[in-house]
């Protein structure tokens, strides 16, 4: 891009040679294109390119302005969102990623929704102390000094909570991706497997189940079975890169890739080994999804493949007019990789590949985008994500009738976004 281009330039001499340059370097970069995609204005008069800007102007903060950085004050509005007549208190409740405003597949730390029983827990990193107990060699107590000492792997996970998108079984509810598909984040994690730590301990042959107990009031006890426990779960002490959020489980928190989210306890306290699941603490142990006929699932703990149009969204409109037109979202599966997204225009009736771009991983979102001119039709959006086991996210009355519609958890099926001329769009169902 010519320098002229950058606006500093012309910036400086609104009247002068410069602007007559970013004319000029504005029919150059044009050329170089093979067929534009009718997303840019043709060049015209404009003060925001002629006149020098406030920006321009004066100096700006320096670099003692902001020791720990924070988005642009223009960007205020992308923050978590929680629902006020969901819980009775905001220490037992949750609150909902913006994954309508963000993009790429990692979630900022920020914005990475909260979902605690008992608030979150203050602990001090001296403080910190991790215990493996029960049906081992040795028991063990670790600082969190000497978790640094065990070797470290790095790998990007989503946790959905097992009751994301549980508002929307009886019909659609909630208008806004953030609400319904909110309950969600992927971050790359930093930590210590399970196989390690349990190593260091010697699980004895019996040992076949493990209880996870998370330091906060709530304690969340979780029974996980030995074999998940040692083939991919871990002790995350950073997430993208820096220490857990207090909210993520500040200093120490379990990872259960592709597993529900409530069995990654945060503030992780103690690890004991068992022979069986704690069933003395059935209330507690497991979450049970309530069938058609009454009976009830257990040991649901694999997040099935899911995928949700971000954009456009009921919170992120249309707002550009006809024309060129970015449909982008999100793809996961607790399964393994995400092998491809079909996105409709028309409730269902018709399909199209979407493209996908960013990392691929086990156990990690996707984004996909699916670009098009876009008339000004109205439109039922909709994404369908296809795992590389070939499990095909189901619509929701193939779920429904399954499993009916008196459960919370695991609502997997196909999102509808009813996109209005004017841009607008709205959470539907189609049958
Ligand atoms: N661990 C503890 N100790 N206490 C909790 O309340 N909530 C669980 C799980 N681990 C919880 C916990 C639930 S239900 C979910 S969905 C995830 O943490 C949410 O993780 P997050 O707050 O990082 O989004
Ligand atoms: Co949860």
């Amino acid at each position: 891009m010519s320098e002229e281009f950058t606006g500093r330039a012309s910036a400086a001499r609104p009247d002068g040679p410069s602007r007559r340059g970013f004319l000029r370097g504005a029919g150059l970069a044009g050329a170089g294109l093979v067929a534009g995609t009718g997303a840019a204005r043709a060049a015209s008069p404009d003060p925001l390119i002629t006149e020098v800007q406030p920006w321009a102007q004066f100096l700006g903060d320096g670099v003692d302005a902001a020791p720990y950085g924070k988005p642009s004050r223009h960007e205020a509005h992308v923050i978590r969102r929680n629902v006020e007549w969901l819980t009775a208190d905001t220490s037992s409740s949750v609150n909902f990623t913006p994954i309508h405003e963000l993009d790429g597949i990692i979630t900022p730390n920020g914005v990475c929704f909260e979902r605690h029983h008992a608030g979150v827990a203050d602990i001090a990193p001296q403080d910190y102390r991790l215990m493996i107990n029960g049906l081992v060699d040795r028991e063990l107590v670790f600082t969190l000094q000497d978790l640094l000492r065990l070797p470290r792997e790095n790998h990007v996970y989503f946790l959905e909570c097992a009751a994301n998108s549980g508002m929307e079984w009886r019909g659609a509810q909630l208008n806004g991706a953030q609400f319904t598909h909110g309950m969600i984040h992927n971050c790359m994690y930093t930590g210590v497997t399970l196989r390690t730590l349990l190593n260091e301990a010697g699980v004895k042959p019996e040992g076949s189940w493990l209880l996870a107990e998370g330091a906060d009031a709530s304690a969340m006890s979780r029974s996980i079975p030995m074999e998940k426990a040692l083939d991919d779960c871990m002790i995350a002490f950073k997430m993208n890169g820096e220490a857990l959020r207090p909210e993520q489980g500040y200093p120490v928190r379990l990872v259960v890739p592709g597993w529900e989210g409530n069995m990654w306890v945060k503030w992780l306290r103690r690890l004991e080994v068992g022979d069986a699941p704690w069933h003395h603490r059935e209330e507690t142990s497991k979450y049970t999804d309530l069938l058609a006929d009454g009976r009830a699932r257990r040991f649901t703990w694999e997040m099935h493949a899911k995928s949700v149009i971000t954009n456009p969204s009921p919170q992120a409109p249309i707002l550009h007019g006809h024309g060129p037109t970015v449909i982008t979202g999100l793809a996961w599966s607790g399964v393994g990789k995400i092998a491809r997204v079909d996105v409709s225009l028309d409730g269902g009736r018709n399909w199209q590949q979407a493209r996908l771009s960013g990392p691929s991983f086990d156990k990690s979102l996707h984004r996909f985008y699916f670009e098009f001119d876009w008339d000004g039709r109205e439109l039922l959006l909709q994404s369908r994500a296809i795992d590389d086991a070939g499990y095909v996210q189901p619509t929701k009355d193939a779920l429904r009738d399954f499993r009916g519609v008196s459960s919370v958890y695991h609502n997997n099926g196909i999102q509808t976004w009813h996109v209005h001329s004017n841009g607008e769009a709205e959470n539907v169902e189609v049958s």
